[in-house]
């Protein structure tokens, strides 16, 4: 089944549900090489006048590679596969075929790498990118929480492009 574009108002999508519960996979790559990132973190909204989403990648993973050589990545969401979003969730593609293992199959949509077998693909073109500051925590506690080993996120700020959704 084809993707089709939809205008982004007209996108019905509860983000704390989508990204929260259900899960998100993050892809980037070229035509040779693709990667990719089960996440559920990150959020969606408006910043300097664009349609953006902001996600949340630690240092280390092998996914930041690919985002960090290309200019656009793609969100993924899906209809169940938590199975498979497990999977690609803890393998990381430095070590395995895991987009292989899960059998799933990679898509290009605006020459963007995504997946066929997703219900919802944003396309989302990078326009900022930091790292989450431990001296800038007002409740220091969620940095001793959440980054004993000191891989503090780095934050990307993207503007989304175009949205396709799966009949
Ligand atoms: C449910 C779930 C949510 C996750 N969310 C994030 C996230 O938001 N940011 C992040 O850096 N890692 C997150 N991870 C961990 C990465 O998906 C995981 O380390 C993955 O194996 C990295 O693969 P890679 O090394 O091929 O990039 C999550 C894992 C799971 C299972």
């Amino acid at each position: 089944m084809a993707f089709r574009e939809i205008d982004i108002k007209q996108l019905q999508l509860n983000p704390f549900k989508a990204i929260g519960d259900e899960w998100m996979l993050i892809t980037a790559g070229d035509e040779k090489k693709v990667n990719t990132m089960t996440a559920s973190w990150g959020g969606m909204g408006v910043l300097w006048g664009e349609n953006v989403a902001t996600v949340y990648i630690r240092p280390q993973r092998y996914t930041r590679e690919f985002v960090d050589a290309n200019g656009c990545f793609s969100l993924s969401f899906f209809d169940g596969y938590k199975k498979q979003l497990g999977v690609l969730g803890t393998v990381s593609g430095r070590d395995r075929d895991k987009i292989g293992d899960v059998d799933f199959h990679v898509t290009y949509l605006d020459g963007v790498p995504a997946f066929e077998e997703a219900r919802l693909v944003l396309i989302a073109e990078k326009l900022y990118v930091d790292r989450i500051r431990p001296e800038c925590f007002l409740d220091k506690s969620i940095d001793e929480k959440h980054y004993p080993g000191r891989d503090h996120h780095l934050v990307y700020i993207a503007r989304i492009k175009k949205v396709y959704v799966r009949d």
